[in-house]
C-alpha cells in the first residue's frame, strides 16, 4: 500500500464522522484533499463546509460544496484535517502546508477534531518535523532570534526565491532541532512571543480521534 493509498483510506474512513445536515470544518493538505474528494461524493448529506485555507475553499467549491464564512457559524460538530506529526496523546505538529493559523481557528470552533494521516506521522515525540510558526512580516527577525534562544534553528520559508506569503499575508518560520518535552507548554511559550501569529503545535487543543493509515488498514485512536 502506498502512502497515498493510506491517505485515501483514512479519508474514506473519516466520512463516518460527517454529521448529516451539518457544516463540516475541513483542513488543508494532501490528506485533506482526499477527504474533500470523498465529501464531494456525499455532498447532498451536508449543509456545507468551513475551509481552513483558500486552496481548500477552492477544492470544496469545485465539488459543488457550499463554503461558509466562519463568522456565520457558532459551532460545528467536527473538524477533519491531516497532520505532519501526531503523538499517541493526540498532540500534533501542523503547518507543513502553511495553513496552521486558519486550521487552529476552525478547529477551535469544532466539538471534535478528527486527525487523518498515514501511519508514518505517528511519533513518540514531536519535533523531527520542523515546527512552523506564522509571523507578522515586520517581526520576522526578532521572532527568529527568540526562537533561536529557545534552542531551535529558525529558517524563513521561501518560495520562488522570496518569503512564502500565507493566506493571511504573513510569513512562516520553520524551526528545526527543537527539543519538545512538553508540547502544550511550548505552544503557550511560542504563542506568547510578540509578532507570532500562531505556532503549529496543536497540543492544548489536540485531536480527539486519530485515523491512521497502515498496511493492515485504518487504525483508530481515541485521545
Ligand atoms: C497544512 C497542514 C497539513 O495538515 C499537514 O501539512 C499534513 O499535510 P499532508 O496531508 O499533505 O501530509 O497542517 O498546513
Amino acid at each position: 500500500m502506498t502512502q497515498d493509498e493510506m491517505k485515501q483510506a483514512v479519508a474514506r474512513a473519516a466520512i463516518d464522522y460527517v454529521v448529516t445536515g451539518e457544516i463540516i470544518g475541513v483542513g488543508t493538505g494532501s490528506t485533506a484533499n482526499f477527504f474533500i474528494d470523498e465529501l464531494g461524493k456525499i455532498k447532498e448529506r451536508i449543509k456545507g463546509a468551513v475551509a481552513s485555507s483558500e486552496a481548500t475553499a477552492e477544492r470544496l467549491r469545485s465539488h459543488g460544496i457550499t463554503v461558509f464564512d466562519l463568522n456565520d457559524i457558532d459551532t460545528m460538530s467536527v473538524y477533519i484535517d491531516g497532520a505532519d506529526e501526531i503523538t499517541a496523546q493526540g498532540a500534533m505538529i501542523k503547518g507543513g502546508g502553511a495553513a496552521l493559523t486558519r486550521e487552529k481557528i476552525v478547529a477551535s470552533v469544532a466539538k471534535q477534531f478528527v486527525c487523518i494521516a498515514d501511519g508514518s506521522k505517528l511519533v513518540d515525540k514531536l519535533g523531527a518535523f520542523p515546527l512552523p510558526v506564522e509571523v507578522i512580516p515586520m517581526a520576522q527577525a526578532v521572532v527568529a532570534r527568540k526562537l533561536a534562544a529557545l534552542g531551535g534553528e529558525p529558517r524563513l520559508r521561501v518560495k520562488d526565491g522570496k518569503p512564502m506569503v500565507t493566506d493571511n499575508g504573513c510569513y512562516i518560520i520553520d524551526v528545526l532541532g527543537l527539543q519538545i518535552q512538553d508540547p502544550a507548554v511550548l505552544e503557550a511559550q511560542i504563542n506568547d512571543i510578540v509578532g507570532v501569529v500562531t505556532v503549529g503545535l496543536f497540543a492544548r487543543r489536540g485531536a480527539n480521534i486519530g485515523l491512521l493509515g497502515t498496511v493492515d488498514g485504518v487504525k483508530r485512536l481515541n485521545f
